[in-house]
Order: structure tokens, then sequence, then C-alpha cells
């Protein structure tokens, strides 16, 4: 299992990657006066199940300290401990966050009904999450407290944002506790909000923003299609986005260039997350390569990313035409407009980023054969960027992988998210020899095929 500690949660934590391998059984308990944490496994690398439980633990309360931690071990069995100075607190976040990833495989019945009682709320108000995210994302409240560089008030706030100050105070009393921005102490003593990592995400502009996905996701055209959701999965209906539009939602896009921009917005910021990634992590697979087409590169982000990485590719940006027609210019980069179904320009290399996922096997085969008519067959390769569904292990990206294939069924016709064994089966059905898998730091995984 690899808990990434530089990922959402750990921020101002200066660890990387955590290789925790098989966990065999591990346990949970609570102590009366201190909060001891066991954990049981095959291999078990002291350091870091340390450093994991310590930055989990510094992270989120970074006023207090674990003032002792100790470790006991017993051949394969070791248990570690700390204890806090603020027990209830750091008790209770430890046990959230244990739950969330998934460690906790001893739960009796009655602890099942308990946290279900509770669980089931998220599903009655659910919604109200994204709308208030949306709502912090239209107010440009992080911005503004950005722009403030302190702690504001909240009279600082409502006049600065021309809102109502009693129900902002609603709206970040909820914002607060879901640690969207943190309570904070003004200069002159007063209490006032600052800025936390989530904070920055949900600005418009910035590295980290993820502002435009939250907008496209909940704006009401991709919100109406999930209405139809049981009867496609019942079989009687047309695609849940066919049934709330009358089209599908590459049509849609080209009659309505606002939901186009909404689009190519939101894929410009997943590249923002993606491509560093790709660059960092597989930048062996760019060497020697002269020509690239970004197959459905939406406005170009990504390619004016990699060319910018890789100087020596020159980038060939290959999406609809209503697409391309408002692409920025960038140099290293050339837009064309076409369909990927007619034909892929001929190239070293095909990239495709989020691309196959919005088609069921048989058009996704259909693209990759285009992507390999288009390569040679000596040194050519597609390299594509889709998530790869764990079937068994677990994954701190799972849930998110398995909510991204419920857009997918929402949103287009037969989209899908793949396993590796149904990413296999296409690409060979496309007639590629052999094919590489590399997990990055991102929802999506590298594949490279061959011919
Ligand atoms: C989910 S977006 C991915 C965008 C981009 N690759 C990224 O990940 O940032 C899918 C893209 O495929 C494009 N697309 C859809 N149908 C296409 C077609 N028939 N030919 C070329 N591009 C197409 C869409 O316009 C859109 O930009």
């Amino acid at each position: 299992m690899d808990y990434n500690c530089s990922s959402a949660l750990q921020q101002s934590v200066t660890i990387s990657t955590i290789d925790i391998s098989k966990p065999r059984r591990q346990n949970l308990s609570i102590g009366g006066s201190y909060t001891t944490v066991r954990i049981q496994m095959r291999k078990l690398r002291l350091r870091n199940i340390y450093l994991f439980l310590r930055s989990l633990y510094k992270c989120h309360y970074e006023e207090c300290q674990p003032h002792a931690f100790k470790h006991l071990s017993t051949g394969c069995k070791r248990e570690l401990s700390f204890t806090s100075l603020r027990e209830r607190e750091s008790s209770s976040f430890v046990m959230e966050e244990l739950r969330e990833t998934r460690i906790t495989e001893n739960m009796s019945e009655e602890e099942e009904d308990a946290r279900a009682e509770v669980d089931i709320w998220r599903y009655v108000f659910g919604f109200a999450e994204m709308a208030v995210v949306k709502c912090a994302i239209e107010l440009g409240i992080a911005e503004v407290m950005e722009g403030h560089g302190t702690p504001m008030t909240l009279s600082e706030l409502s006049t600065q944002l021309g809102c109502e100050p009693t129900p902002l105070h609603r709206i970040m009393r909820v914002l607060v506790h879901r640690r969207v921005f943190k309570e904070k102490f003004t200069s002159n003593g007063t209490r006032g909000y600052a800025l936390t990592p989530l904070s920055s995400r949900l600005m418009k502009h910035g590295k980290r923003s993820m502002a435009a996905l939250v907008l496209l996701e909940s704006s009401p055209v991709m919100l109406a299609p999930w209405h139809a959701l049981s009867a496609c999965v019942r079989g009687n209906g047309p695609p849940p986005f066919k049934v709330a539009h009358g089209e599908d939602v590459w049509s849609y896009a080209t009659g309505h260039p606002t939901h186009s921009k909404l689009i190519s917005d939101a894929m410009a910021c997943d590249a923002g997350l993606a491509v560093p990634a790709i660059v960092e992590e597989c930048c062996d697979v760019f060497d020697g390569v002269g020509t690239l087409v970004d197959v459905g590169g939406a406005d170009g982000t990504t390619l004016r990313m990699l060319v910018k990485a890789f100087p020596w590719i020159r980038g060939i940006n290959f999406d609809l035409p209503h697409v391309v027609s408002v692409a920025p210019a960038c140099d290293g980069v050339v837009h064309i407009g076409g369909d990927m179904f007619d034909y892929v320009p001929n190239t070293d290399v095909a990239f495709l980023k989020w691309v196959l996922h919005d088609w069921g096997d048989e058009e996704c085969i259909d693209i990759l054969r285009k992507c390999r008519e288009a390569i040679p067959e000596d040194k050519g390769k597609v390299i594509i960027v889709e998530a790869v569904i764990e079937e068994e292990e677990e994954h701190r990206l799972k849930d998110v992988r398995l909510m991204l294939d419920m857009v997918m069924m929402a949103h287009t016709n037969k989209g899908k998210e793949r396993t590796a064994k149904e990413w296999s089966f296409v690409l060979g059905q496309a007639g590629f020899s052999r094919h590489t898998v590399k997990p990055i730091r991102a929802v999506q995984s590298v594949i490279v095929a061959f011919p």
C-alpha cells in the first residue's frame, strides 16, 4: 500500500512516499488517556510508519506535538504508539484518517452500525457540500483572503466581498468545519479566517486550482443527467446526458460555446495537476520524440506544458474544429481541427489524456487503431494518460477513480474507467503488441503502447 504523504493532506510535510506493503492485520485502539495506533504488517518500515503518523498528526494539529513516541518490536509483530498533548482531538483525528484509508478491517457490527448512522447523512446532504464549495468559488472568498495577506475578521471579509455578514458567517462556519478555511487570530487578537491547503485549490487561478473542475461538474448542464442514472443502469433508457439534453456531450458542446469553454477550462486545470507528474516521473518516455499529437487535446494546455518541458518536441494539438478555433496560440504547438474517428495526423507519438475513457470499447479500439496508423511501426508509440481502476488493492485515490467512472456513466454514452485487464483488452484489439503501465502521483496512470 502506498501512502503519498506529499498529497492532499500533507502540504506542510516534507516527506515523500511511504511504502507500507501488504498490510496483514491492523488494529486501532484508543486508550483512556493517550492515543495508541497499532499496525501489524508483514513488512514494516518503522521509520516510515513513524513519519506517516507524525505527519498526519502535525498537519492538522500544528499546535500540539506528540510528546512521546516509542516502538516495540517482537519478531514480525511491531507496535508503534505515540502520546499526544491534546488526547481527544488527536485520537478522533487518527481514527478518522485510518478509517478513510480503509485500514480498519476488524470493525464489530455495532461499530459499523454506529458509523453508518453518521455516514448516511453524507448522502442526504451530499449535494449541499458541492454547492457550498461552488458558492465559495463564485464569491472569490479565497482570492480576497489571499489578497489581504493576514487572517481576516468576518466584518473585513463581508465588506470586501460585498456580502451580508450573517449568511457569510454560516457559510464560513461550514467551510471551516470542512477545513476549506481555518480560524486564526488576527494581529489585534480578534477571531479571523485564514487559508488552508484546500483554499488554494478553490482559487480560480494558480498551479493548484481545481475551481474550473468544480464549476464544470456543478453546472446545471452536468448536474441534469444524474437524474437519469437509474434508468441507464436498468438499461431501459438512453444515456443520461442524452435524456437531459437530447444529444451527446460533444455535440452539445459544439452548439454551446460557453459550455465548451467550461469543459476546456476544467481540462486545463487537470492538466495543471497531471502534467507535472508526467514530466517528473515519466520523462524518459519523451526522449528522442520528434513530433507528438495530442489527440483530443482541448485548448492545448497539456501540450504547451509538455513542449515547455521537452523543447525538442514539435506539438500538434488535435481536437474538434470548434475547440481548436478558440485555443490560444503557443510557440512549438500547431492546432489542427478534425475528427479522431476519421484520422489522426501522422506523428512519432500519439498522446491521449482523458479521451479514451469518454468512449465504449468499440469506439476506444477505433481511436487506438487510428493512432496506430498515424505512428511509425518501428519507433512509434501511443501514450495514454488514464485512470486504472484497482480491482483488489486499496489506494488513496481509488474512491476518486470510482467516482470518475460514475461521471463517465452520467456524461458520456458508453465511456468508462478501465481496469488493467480492460486496458490490455482494448490495446490488444487495436493491434498493439505490448504496453507498460506506470502509476504516477495523479488520478491517472501513464500507459505506453507499442505497435
Ligand atoms: C475529456 S476532454 C480531455 C481533454 C484533454 N485531453 C485533457 O485531458 O486535458 C476530451 C476531449 O476530446 C475532444 N473530442 C471529443 N470528440 C472528439 C473527436 N471526435 N475528435 C477529436 N477530439 C474529440 C473533446 O473536444 C475534448 O476536448
